[in-house]
Order: structure tokens, then C-alpha cells, then sequence
């Protein structure tokens, strides 16, 4: 085990590493652009010791922002062969090359964040705060089924393999994909990615999206894929708290935010499972619930809705593994420790969890699962994912996210934690 502080100096020089200049990379090789979720979590690592770096890196992800006020999933700033698929494919139709999806929105809960930190850069938060406004009423306008904010892939939740898409890519025939070479397999070993059967259909979105010229409304109509998840509507119910903490200070009108909580306080319900207990996602095409107890099924409190609704649920699975919380219920016949968003555990949604159970008053539970991640962080690196069972690291190494989310929540030393702020 390393100690705390040799953990703050590999962090620290992890997000220098990946430093591009502006914006980071989630780790060299596999991951070789900017991806939207990922530099915001690394913009609240920078913020431990370098400001204005946390600042820009936020500032460059919405330099990508499409005139919809859509903010892509990834910024293609320079063309990496080592990844697919790269822009070429995707054909997006923004200021930079990016793709033509989205990811969750954590962005106005962070700015905020940073504010608080860091009141002098008032300016610097106030000319993000329409771009961020846009960006939501673009989930409202086209991603709102009765208040849940669906996804039309499942990359834009940022959990990408995750059992809940089993059901809905089931009735996906990924028709006239084209023969590809995948580039993760050579970073990564297979059994810690998606399997071959969930990338074509991957793919297939893909090119459905690309092929539309990413036409939202016509998206909306005619996608197979149309799945309510509880990583968007929670991310993006807890950011929009969040802008309008940002619009009184501002001086700015909150009616149009008072509306958008309102609305989905009331569609957080649709993603309430009540035969299975649990928040998971709804499928729309379907019409059913997916039956899956995910770590994003414990953002409940991040958002703010729920009450205890999902206590006995965390207490159960935290108690099934030495690690937790796992990516999916173990109990479930899906899991799997190893595979990417089918078990291990992220320590980035541990800080999401862990921010909403101390905000919530569960303070004793969010300190237990601050220090079980500190435990895994110190004794298995950065690495991008974590096997619950043992803590093995697995995937990418010298991961952005979780140096950021050691040095800004998890670290001893430096670690803050944002609900007793
Ligand atoms: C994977 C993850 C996603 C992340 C990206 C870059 O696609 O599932 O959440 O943003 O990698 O790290």
C-alpha cells in the first residue's frame, strides 16, 4: 500500500501526464481525446493545486459545444489512429470534430463547485453559465420522456456495457455495419471490455445517428435505442439545482430551472422499479423497466429525490464485496467483477455517491465508502476500474479520473468533502 502522500504526488503527475494542453485525456492510448464527463471530474483534481488549469479545462469541453447546445461525449482536437471509432465515423456537425452524442451532465454541479472555491473567478463561472443553460435545454427539449432524460446510446450514459442495455439491444438487429477493426482490444484485455455482440450493435447507433446527420427529432422517432436512465436524469436534475444556486447569484431569471426540477422530480419516478425496489432504467421502446440494481441507481441522493428509498439496497450490496459499490448488484445473474460496467467498481461514482449519502444526512455511510475507496485507490493505483471482489485494478492505468477524484475527495490530505462544505 502506498502511503497518502506518495498517492497525492502519482495523482498530481498522472494529471500532468495527461495533460494535452487545455484539456486532458482520460488515459494515453485507450482514450486518447477529451471526453466530456471525465475533464470535468479532472477539472476538480486540478483545482487542488492549479486553478485557472481547472478553469480552462472545462472552458475547452464547451468550445465544442454544437449550436443546439448539445456538448459532445468526445472532442476529437487531434486524430489519434489508436482509437475507434474516431471522427471520421461519427461525423459530427459541431465547431470541432466530436461525436453526436452527449454524456452526463456534471458540469453545473462542478462549476458550481469550483465557484465556491475560487469566488474570484466570478467572470469566468458567469461565461459558463449560458453555455451550461444551453446544454440543458437542449436534454429538455429533445431527451425528456415525462421528466427521465433518456439516452440514444448507450455510450452518452457513460456506462457503457452495463447490463441495463441487455434487454433493449436484444431487439437491435445491427444491420449493414461495416467490417471494423476494434483498438481498445490492443490497449486492454478482452474480458475487461464489451464482448464483439455489444459493440456492433454499438456501432449500429452509430451509424444510425451519423447517417441522420444527428437529427434529434428524427432520432427521437425512429431509434430503436430510446432507454430513461438514472445516470442522465440524476446528473442532470442534481446540476440543474445547481444552475439555479448559479442564477440567484447571478442576478439571472429561474423560472425556466424551477420548471425543469419540478419536471423531473416527477420523471425521476418513471425510473422507480417498485416490483424490483430499486431506481433503474426504463425502456421506452419496450415500455419496461430494465431490473437492474446499478451504482448509478445510487445517485438517488446526488439528485436529491428518493429519501431512504434505497438504504436497505446499499446496505445490502455494500456488504456483498470487499470493495464497493459494484457497477451491478452482484446478485444479479449479469454480473460480472471484471467487466467494465457489468461489476467493478468506478471510483468517480463512489464520489457522486458518497457526496449525495453525506448531503442526505447518511454521513456515516459516506465516510465508510470514502474510506473503503481511499483502502483501494492506495493499495491498487489508478487504475480506471476496480474488481470489487479483491480490488485487482483492471482496464486503462494512470487513469485521469481517479487521480482527480483521490486528490479532490479521497486523499487524506487533500481530499475535501463536498456535502460538509
Ligand atoms: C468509457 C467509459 C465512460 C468514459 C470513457 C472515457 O467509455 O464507460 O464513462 O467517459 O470511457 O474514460
Amino acid at each position: 500500500m502506498a502511503d497518502a502522500t506518495t498517492c497525492d504526488r502519482e495523482a498530481r503527475a498522472i494529471l500532468a501526464k495527461n495533460d494535452r494542453g487545455g484539456y486532458t485525456v482520460p488515459t494515453a492510448g485507450l482514450y486518447p481525446y477529451q471526453w466530456n464527463w471525465d475533464s470535468v471530474f479532472a477539472a476538480l483534481g486540478f483545482a487542488e493545486h492549479d486553478m485557472d488549469r481547472a478553469w480552462s479545462e472545462i472552458e475547452t469541453l464547451f468550445r465544442g459545444q454544437w449550436p443546439n447546445g448539445m456538448v459532445p461525449h468526445i472532442l476529437f482536437h487531434q486524430v489519434d489512429p489508436g482509437y475507434f471509432p474516431g471522427p471520421d465515423v461519427w461525423g459530427g456537425v459541431g465547431p470541432i470534430p466530436s461525436s453526436g452524442i452527449s454524456q452526463p451532465p456534471i458540469a453545473g454541479t462542478f462549476v458550481r463547485w469550483l465557484l465556491d472555491r475560487n469566488p474570484g473567478a466570478q467572470p469566468r463561472a458567469r461565461a459558463l453559465f449560458k453555455p451550461l443553460m444551453d446544454w440543458h435545454r437542449w436534454f429538455m427539449t429533445w431527451r425528456n420522456e415525462g421528466g427521465a432524460i433518456v439516452v440514444t446510446h448507450p455510450w452518452e450514459t457513460g456506462r457503457d456495457n452495463c447490463p441495463d442495455w441487455d434487454g433493449p439491444f436484444a431487439a437491435i438487429e445491427p444491420e449493414g455495419v461495416e467490417q471494423y477493426y476494434r483498438r481498445d482490444t490492443t490497449h486492454v484485455v478482452e474480458e475487461e471490455r464489451p464482448r464483439r455482440y455489444d459493440y456492433d450493435r454499438y456501432l449500429y447507433l452509430v451509424k444510425l445517428g451519423a447517417e441522420s446527420g444527428w437529427d434529434e427529432a428524427y432520432l427521437k422517432d425512429t431509434t430503436p435505442f430510446r432507454v430513461a436512465d438514472p445516470t442522465m436524469t440524476f446528473t442532470l436534475l442534481r446540476s440543474t439545482r445547481d444552475l439555479k444556486v448559479l442564477a440567484e447569484r447571478f442576478g439571472e431569471p429561474v423560472d425556466e430551472l424551477d420548471r425543469w426540477i419540478a419536471e423531473m422530480e416527477e420523471g425521476s419516478e418513471r425510473l422507480w422499479n417498485a416490483e424490483a425496489g430499486t431506481y433503474d432504467c426504463y425502456d421506452i421502446r419496450a415500455g419496461k423497466h430494465t431490473g437492474v440494481v446499478s451504482n448509478a441507481s445510487f445517485l438517488t441522493w446526488y439528485a436529491g429525490v428518493g429519501g431512504g428509498r434505497m438504504l436497505d439496497q446499499f446496505d445490502r450490496i455494500a456488504g456483498l464485496t470487499k470493495y464497493y459499490v459494484p457497477s451491478t448488484d452482484p446478485a444479479h445473474p449479469a454480473y460480472e467483477p471484471k467487466r467494465y460496467w457489468r461489476g467493478p467498481v468506478w471510483a468517480m461514482m463512489n464520489m457522486l455517491i458518497a457526496t449525495g449519502l453525506g448531503e442526505a444526512g447518511h454521513t456515516d455511510r459516506a465516510q465508510a465508502l470514502t474510506e473503503n475507496t481511499r483502502a483501494l485507490i492506495s493499495k491498487n493505483g489508478f487504475a480506471e476500474y476496480f474488481d470489487p471482489t479483491n480490488g485487482a485494478p483492471a482496464g486503462g492505468r494512470d487513469f485521469t479520473w481517479t487521480a482527480a477524484v483521490w486528490l479532490a475527495w479521497a486523499s487524506p490530505n487533500t481530499g475535501k468533502t463536498p456535502w460538509a462544505a
